[in-house]
């Protein structure tokens, strides 16, 4: 079988970027430890406000500026946002959502994870710089979607 030349050169290209995007993929992996996504456990949606941690929502310390911060999403509001901790505080975010898919977004932060029902999310934030940051929704969740915001108030 006659294989054109410009034709051999496009399989040639095709096979370097299929195995360059691989390596790509696994370096990602074992290297920088990219992952997806995971819940970090599941819960009830309809026994979330009865279920540990989230009978009691808002901001736990740990010691040695450490703190855990337990959110409840709901259609139009975080339970246990609007808090204020100490600069550079490190703090464990758990969230969970009683209805529908929220989205918890902290801009300036690395904090951006989908909050859905069923699901626990678990995002670690260093709060390294002073100042008021805005905890908001960031996936459309009704009508009320635009007021769904809270502050995390650093001093
Ligand atoms: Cu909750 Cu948008």
């Amino acid at each position: 079988m006659k294989i054109e030349r410009y034709e051999k050169w496009f399989l040639v290209v095709t096979l370097v970027v299929l195995v360059g995007c691989m390596v790509a993929v696994v370096l990602s992996v074992t290297q920088h430890n990219v992952a997806l996504p995971t819940p970090a456990g599941r819960i009830d949606p309809q026994a979330v406000t009865t279920t540990a941690p989230f009978t009691e929502p808002g901001l736990r310390p740990l010691g040695d500026n450490r703190y855990e911060l337990v959110l409840i999403g709901r259609a139009w509001a975080w339970d246990g946002a609007y808090v204020t901790v100490p600069k550079g505080a490190e703090v464990t975010i758990i969230a969970t959502s009683v209805d529908v898919i929220h989205g918890m977004r902290i801009p300036d932060t690395n904090v951006n994870v989908m909050v859905i029902p069923g699901q626990i999310s678990q995002v670690d934030v260093t709060f390294d710089d002073t100042g008021t940051y805005t905890l908001l929704c960031h996936e459309y969740c009704g009508i009320g979607h635009q007021q769904m915001g809270a502050t995390i108030t650093v001093e």
